[in-house]
């Protein structure tokens, strides 16, 4: 699948995160430290909206219960073996391109 762009980096500051939804499909994407890495945005907990909690370093919490996961690595913090889909995201002439595929 191509990249969609879905807007730009001057709107998502390093220790930020945004959200896109397309359908069913809901994914956080987090600006570390000029990085930007993109996770499944959906909680497996309860489905809570990942991207709407806080991010934490490379941390993203939860907003509903606390539940975190690791951007970089999508992996849960107290059990790492329960690991979000990971996403490819780029930015390209200040713009940020995602692959859903
Ligand atoms: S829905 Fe995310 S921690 Fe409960």
């Amino acid at each position: 699948m191509p990249f969609e762009r879905i807007g730009d980096l001057a709107d998502l500051p390093a220790g930020s995160m945004m959200e896109v939804v397309r359908g069913e499909t809901r994914v956080a994407i987090c600006n570390v430290d000029g990085a930007l890495h993109a996770i499944d945005g959906l909680c497996p907990h309860r489905m809570g909206p990942l991207a709407q909690g806080a991010l934490h370093g490379t941390m993203v919490v939860c907003p509903w219960h606390a539940w975190e996961f690791d951007c970089v690595t999508g992996a849960n913090d107290y059990n790492p073996a329960l690991k979000q889909r990971k996403y490819t995201v780029k930015v390209k002439d200040g713009a940020i391109l995602l692959d859903l595929d």
